[in-house]
């Protein structure tokens, strides 16, 4: 009953759609697919935001890259993250992915690889205020669906333009900002600026999502408690632990939950990309799930290249020291 009088609560709103709760997977090139987006749904993320969609791809070749926006009705609210520098294609493009029923599409403006910065994308953005101004009006006022965007804090130390991006966002429609609170020249180095983001949180009256450096539990509240925002994002920490959605340290989770739940994320994987590719892209995230519990390298590398998923499964099960009757959901 607990449960139910505090799920009637929304965290937040994005624009006019409730959010129930206050921590949120990190969009992540690589990593944030349907099937682990979809597990770190269920242990609580409040948010299934894509990994990153080239605007022009979605207008050249979408059969290519259509699963960069595939998911599961019940992951909602989803948000597709786009990026791109001309504010036209980026419009084109979120008409087209409005059709595929996101509750918002996001803006990439922090994305600090040179090729897509030097391209006046990504973090490339941020150098540009006016085209910032000109991308969030065109889509606030043409689509049907809220638009929001993803900052750092500027471009490097003698460009920290954050205050001004996140009035422009706001001023011109903007529904929403997460703030990964590095500048572009940090990279993913050096510490996460939490005053910057705090600093955003007071400025805007929108819901901002602090992000960078939160790595356990105790983060979440240290950051909620220095920062106000609304709520909390985390990338790589998630990663190795997705049960930080659930407030949960790695530590805490027994072998039998982590069986359970890399065996649903397999499960997804395979069914989402066949079973071939399903297993070879499940690879990485069997690393991270499986390795607090390595006997040696051997192990390791034997798991990691197991031919097919039956036989992973064998391993994985050995791995994490669970019997043979143990159950199984494939
Ligand atoms: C492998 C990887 C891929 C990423 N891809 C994206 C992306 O597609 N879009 C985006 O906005 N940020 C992307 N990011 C940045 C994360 O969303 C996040 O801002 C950053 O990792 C800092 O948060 P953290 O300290 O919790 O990891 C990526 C980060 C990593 C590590």
């Amino acid at each position: 009953m607990d449960f139910f009088i505090i799920m009637q609560e929304p965290a937040f709103w994005l624009s006019s759609t409730p959010v129930y709760g206050d921590v949120v997977l990190a969009p992540m090139d690589g990593y944030s697919d349907l099937p682990f987006r979809s597990v770190c749904r269920e242990l609580g993320s409040a948010i299934s935001y894509t990994e990153f969609i080239h605007a022009p791809d979605v207008l050249q070749r979408p059969e290519r890259i259509r699963k960069r926006w595939e998911y599961l009705p019940w992951e909602q609210p989803v948000v597709f993250q786009i990026y791109g520098s001309t504010p036209q294609t980026l419009l084109e493009a979120a008409l087209r992915l409005q059709a595929y029923g996101p509750a918002a599409i996001d803006i990439n403006m922090g994305c600090p690889d040179g090729r897509i910065v030097r391209r006046g994308a990504g973090a490339g953005l941020l150098r540009t205020p006016i085209k910032v101004a000109r991308i969030i009006r065109l889509l606030a006022q043409h689509l049907e669906v809220p638009v929001t965007a993803k900052i750092r804090l500027g471009l490097d130390d003698t460009c920290r333009n954050y205050r001004l991006i996140a009035r422009i966002v706001e001023e011109n429609g903007g529904a929403l900002l997460a703030v990964h609170g590095r500048t572009r020249a940090q990279g993913y180095k050096g510490q996460a600026d939490w005053d910057a983001i705090a600093e955003i949180a007071q400025l805007v009256r929108i819901p901002v999502l602090g992000n960078g450096d939160v790595r356990t539990p105790e983060d979440i509240e240290r950051m909620k408690a220095h920062t106000r925002v609304a709520g909390v994002m985390i990338g790589r920490a998630a990663i190795r632990n997705p049960w930080i959605f659930s407030r949960r340290r790695r530590e805490d989770v027994p072998p039998q939950e982590v069986w359970e739940v890399l065996q649903r994320h397999l499960s997804r994987s395979l069914d989402f990309y066949g079973p071939e590719r399903g297993l070879v892209l499940f690879r990485k995230f069997a690393a991270q799930y499986l390795a607090p519990y390595w006997r040696d390298r051997a192990q390791r590398r034997a798991l990691l290249t197991a031919p097919t998923p039956e036989a992973f499964l064998a391993l994985a099960r050995q791995v994490l020291g669970l019997p043979e009757e143990v159950v199984k959901f494939l």
